[in-house]
């Protein structure tokens, strides 16, 4: 009998509950969190609502996925593209913002984020941010606009 196999078993479901693989992209949320924790959440707030100047990511952010631009928007912007994150924690950090805070703005065709898109995106930061986030979201879709109208205005 080997005595060792329940607990090696144990262990190996124990470190697949906290990775959720979604559309090809694995989150790991213990360290996902973590990472936003520490990293974003002193401006974006621990639920994401922000506030002052930092955009609300909380029913919002997912807007962004509906155009190239937008989604190339969300890496690029410096609070992302300038972070001490290595791409691959990035791209899980982005995922996670868009899954935790999105509802419903997160496209059905979700496409997750992946280290090597980020990775080249990143390269590519952003400077003029406000007047750039104004053109992107006048480009959104309609129905997508308007909801900002609704919720922040400021940007
Ligand atoms: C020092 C404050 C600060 C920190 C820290 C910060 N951000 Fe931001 N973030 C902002 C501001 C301000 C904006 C609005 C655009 C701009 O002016 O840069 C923004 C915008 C964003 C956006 C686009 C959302 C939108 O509606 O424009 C994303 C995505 C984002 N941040 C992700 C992150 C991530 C990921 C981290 C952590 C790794 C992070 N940010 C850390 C201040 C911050």
């Amino acid at each position: 009998m080997n005595s060792r196999k329940p607990l090696i078993c144990g262990v190996m479901v124990a470190a697949f509950a906290f990775i959720l693989p979604v559309n090809g992209a694995e989150i790991n949320q213990a360290r996902a969190k973590f990472n936003y924790q520490m990293l974003c959440q002193g401006c974006h707030t621990h639920d994401g609502s922000g506030g002052n100047d930092i955009p609300e990511l909380k029913g919002f952010i997912g807007n962004f996925l509906a155009t190239k631009q937008g989604r190339e928007y969300l890496v690029r912007v410096p609070g992302s593209a300038n972070s001490a994150l290595n791409s691959s924690d990035l791209a899980e950090v982005l995922n996670w913002i868009i899954l935790e805070f999105g509802a419903d703005s997160i496209p059905k065709d979700l496409t997750m984020y992946q280290a090597d898109e980020v990775d080249k995106l990143r390269h590519d930061a952003l400077f003029e941010v406000i007047e750039y986030r104004k053109m992107i979201i006048a480009k959104l879709p309609k129905r997508q606009a308007e909801i900002k109208q609704s919720t922040k205005e400021k940007l």
